[in-house]
């Protein structure tokens, strides 16, 4: 390990996000979208994707450089039936302080109990819509969001703190805005409004489809009036506001129109074990294969420590010149990275 552990911009690393799978049970057209994710899509198959046994000594080699957060993505990592096992492995074994799940919700109901028992810390679900016909065309598959918030209730029934995710497009699914704040407000979820990005290359982002979070706290402000309040963590992502009426919070994570690159403290691990330093990255480090080669712990902690401490991606705060002089290149899709 380098003596500071910090990358070039002074960054230390302290999040971990494990993409369990690159498969998905929806597919929702700013991530996934079905003409490309198609019948005869390339994903990963079983023997690249990482066992249970190769994530939890690649887990204890980021606990060892700094992580204290290990969020679990996909793809949908409820389609891997050993997360629980692992949930246990990282908890009980390793004893990561902060163990997160990211999810569609699609398979929450059912599951809830297993990643309770497991020990899972908490989880956000994505909800990009409350009506019928929004939900289906957000997700892809034609879906009502039934299903997902009684996977919502499920989890909270059992005492698991969650939050809500809500990528926002414009002319699809912010007419939905208000009705969603109202929603989670009531069950007492802080619900955060998520920009539409760029991510990958397939998801025909463009400017005129984000809608920009100060609009997003304008129009809800002009319900429930708003007001901002510091960071949980430093770094956090979602920048907060809270109800004036007590009515609970909701956060904007606003990286077109406000990057956040500069706190950023995120590894990114895919499900075949590549090691991404950022979301909008061409090139991941492959650290299974570097396993499967033969690492022993030691060797495996000054691989990652090598690459962290070279690293000085800030996607995000450049895009805008990377727009303005039309430079475009080949980036990885975030179902492939994990969200
Ligand atoms: P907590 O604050 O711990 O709940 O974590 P989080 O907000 O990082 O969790 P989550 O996985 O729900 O992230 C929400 C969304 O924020 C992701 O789906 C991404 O769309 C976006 N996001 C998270 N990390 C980054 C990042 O490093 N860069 C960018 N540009 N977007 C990110
Ligand atoms: N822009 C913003 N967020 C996205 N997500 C997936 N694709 C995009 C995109 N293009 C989010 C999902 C979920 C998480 C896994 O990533 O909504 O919250
Ligand atoms: Fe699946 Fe999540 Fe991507 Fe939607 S955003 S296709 S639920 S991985
Ligand atoms: Fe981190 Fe890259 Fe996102 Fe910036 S764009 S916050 S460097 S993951």
């Amino acid at each position: 390990m380098l003596p500071s552990g910090r990358d070039t911009l002074n960054r230390p690393l302290r999040d971990l996000r494990i993409s369990v799978t690159d498969r998905c049970n929806f597919r929702c057209p700013y991530c996934m979208p079905k003409e490309v994710f198609g019948p005869g899509y390339a994903f990963l198959r079983d023997p690249q994707l990482m066992t249970l046994e190769e994530l939890t000594r690649i887990a204890r080699a980021f606990q060892a450089l700094g992580v204290e957060k290990i969020r679990l993505t996909g793809g949908e990592p409820l389609l891997r039936a050993d997360l629980p096992e692992l949930i246990r492995a990282l908890k009980q074994e390793l004893k990561v302080p902060d163990v997160a799940l990211t999810t569609n919700g699609w398979l929450l109901e059912k599951r809830a109990p297993a990643l309770r028992d497991a020990g899972l810390d908490r989880l956000n679900v994505s909800v990009d819509a409350l009506d019928d016909a929004t939900a289906a065309t957000m997700n892809g598959l034609g879906f009502s969001a039934a299903r997902v918030l009684r996977g919502i209730d499920a989890a909270a029934a059992l005492g698991l703190p969650i939050k809500i995710n809500c990528v926002v497009q414009r002319g699809v699914n912010d007419g939905q805005i208000l009705d969603l704040a109202r929603y989670f407000r009531e069950r007492g979820h802080p619900l955060r409004f998520i920009e539409f990005m760029d991510v990958g290359n397939t998801n025909r982002w463009s400017s005129e489809r984000v809608v920009p979070a100060r609009e997003i706290v304008e129009r809800i402000s002009a319900v429930w009036p708003l007001e901002a309040s510091g960071p949980a963590y430093r770094g956090e992502v979602a920048a907060r506001y809270r109800y004036r009426d007590g009515g609970g919070e909701i956060g904007l994570i606003s990286s077109v129109t406000e990057p956040f690159c500069r706190d950023c403290h995120r590894a990114r691990l895919s499900a075949d074990g590549k090691l991404y330093t950022c979301l909008f990255a061409s090139l991941g480090w492959d650290i299974l294969g570097c396993l499967r080669s033969g690492a022993d712990a030691a060797e495996l902690q000054a691989y990652v420590a090598r690459i962290w401490a070279g690293r000085g991606d800030r996607y995000s705060d450049e895009r805008a010149e990377a727009l303005a002089t039309g430079e475009t290149r080949a980036k990885v899709e975030m179902s492939y990275i994990g969200g």
